[in-house]
């Protein structure tokens, strides 16, 4: 469910005209329901209630101080993958007691600075990381939160690329291995052993695959206890699709139900690392028609802006902001980037005219976050709805910002 709908006609994000907002702040702009992502962190928040659960919103999806902001006043934890993420939870005023920090490859300045701050856990994905961090806590003479990252080698996710929990993938260790190292380091004082995680993928259709992976970490938890190490937390990552076009989804809640069954029965508190399901389709892209060339519509957003559909050939649904622009006829949408994958849908059903407005739906999680200067274009602005108010949140980049890092070597 979103806040972007047709009323007599005419698109609006909650009570707010879309033309209201392009006319406003121009185009291409990135524009948020506050009401959409705040009803999905509740539907996660009051299913995991029962489990005694945190949701930790994962930032990579949708970054904007002011959102992050927004979840936290709401309660939300935060799941980060850099320092600069990192940074950018310290910024928002987020309680460093609510990260954990994933990801492969931490380095030892990401790793001092999270222990410095004091997050939640580390989501420890190697044994050299684990080393690592220990190594660090002793010199700091601190003690390092740990979660151990396992791959339980399920093969869930939609691309290739967003498939994580597979064991070819660079993530995570084996169930054995964890067993191992949680042996080998449980004893050192630097380090408490607090979870075990897991993330088997990204835009995952099939909740088997949630549950087959449920299943399995109950089982590890389970073993841990027996050789006396109890972890206190199941951390099950994130991973629920969501409908771009005409995919079959499943609601947050009905993820939630199968949790609930699988891990009834323990005393560990069970985290999610939701960001699509939460961000995806609270927000939207909204663009200018400049051309009409044959069968493109050529528009001011492009790849930099959305590249999705170039890097993964991901799917976005175009609308226009007149429900009579909807129309049978098919054109490709594509921005001015000279490359001929710089598209941003195929056949989409719209008839617009140049100088109008379309919104490429469902780019709230993984849009913004992913674009770039390419082409060196300014990234584009951001705009949070909330009811029939709507207010800047990032500005659009200008040109002197596209070189504003450039040393000049020619005097
Ligand atoms: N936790 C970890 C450790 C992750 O790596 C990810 C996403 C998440 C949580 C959140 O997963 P979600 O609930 O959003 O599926 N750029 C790609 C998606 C990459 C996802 C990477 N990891 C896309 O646009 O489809």
């Amino acid at each position: 469910m979103d806040h972007f709908n047709f009323k007599q006609g005419e698109l609006f994000c909650e009570d707010v005209p879309i033309k209201n907002i392009a006319e406003k702040f121009g185009t291409p702009a990135y524009v948020y329901s506050k009401a959409t992502l705040l009803r999905h962190l509740d539907v996660y928040q009051k299913s995991l209630e029962s489990l005694n659960g945190i949701v930790c919103f994962s930032v990579k999806a949708l970054s904007n101080l002011s959102i992050l902001k927004l979840l936290d006043e709401h309660g939300s934890g935060f799941d980060i993958v850099s320092g600069g993420e990192l940074h950018r939870c310290i910024k928002a005023g987020i309680d460093p007691k609510k990260i954990i920090f994933s990801g492969v490859g931490k380095s030892a300045d990401e790793i001092a600075l999270a222990l410095k701050v004091g997050i939640l856990s580390f989501n420890v994905e190697s044994e050299s990381e684990l080393k690592r961090i220990y190594q660090i806590s002793k010199n700091m003479n601190l003690k390092a939160p740990i979660g151990l990252r396992v791959n339980p080698d399920v093969d869930a996710g939609g691309h290739e690329y967003i498939k994580t929990g597979k064991k070819e993938n660079k993530f995570g260790i084996s169930f054995e291995k964890a067993l191992d190292i949680a042996k080998e380091y449980s004893n050192k004082s630097e380090l408490n052993f607090l979870a075990i995680t897991c993330h088997i993928g990204s835009q995952i259709l099939d909740l088997k695959s949630f549950k087959n992976a449920a299943e399995q970490m109950l089982d590890l938890a389970n073993r841990l206890d027996q050789i006396g190490l109890e972890i206190k937390i199941i951390d099950m990552g994130g991973g629920l699709g969501v409908r771009y076009i005409d995919e079959e989804t499943s609601a947050p809640a009905e993820l939630m139900e199968i949790y609930q069954d699988v891990f009834s029965g323990t005393n560990k508190r069970i985290f999610l690392e939701p960001g699509r399901s939460i961000a995806a389709n609270a927000g939207i892209l909204l663009a200018k028609v400049e051309y009409l060339k044959n069968n493109f519509l050529i528009t001011d957003a492009a790849m930099n802006d959305l590249l999705r559909p170039a890097l993964y050939k991901a799917n976005h649904q175009v609308v226009p902001l007149l429900e009579q622009n909807i129309s049978h006829n098919k054109v490709d949408v594509v921005g001015p980037v000279c490359e001929s994958g710089d598209y941003l849908a195929k056949e989409a059903e719209v008839e617009i005219k140049e100088d109008e407005f379309l919104a490429i739906r469902t780019a709230g999680a993984y849009g913004f976050v992913m674009s770039s200067n390419y082409n060196s274009r300014p990234r584009a602005c951001e705009i949070l709805v909330e009811g029939d108010d709507f207010r800047l949140i990032r500005q659009r980049e200008s040109h002197d910002d596209l070189f504003k890092h450039e040393i000049d070597l020619l005097k």
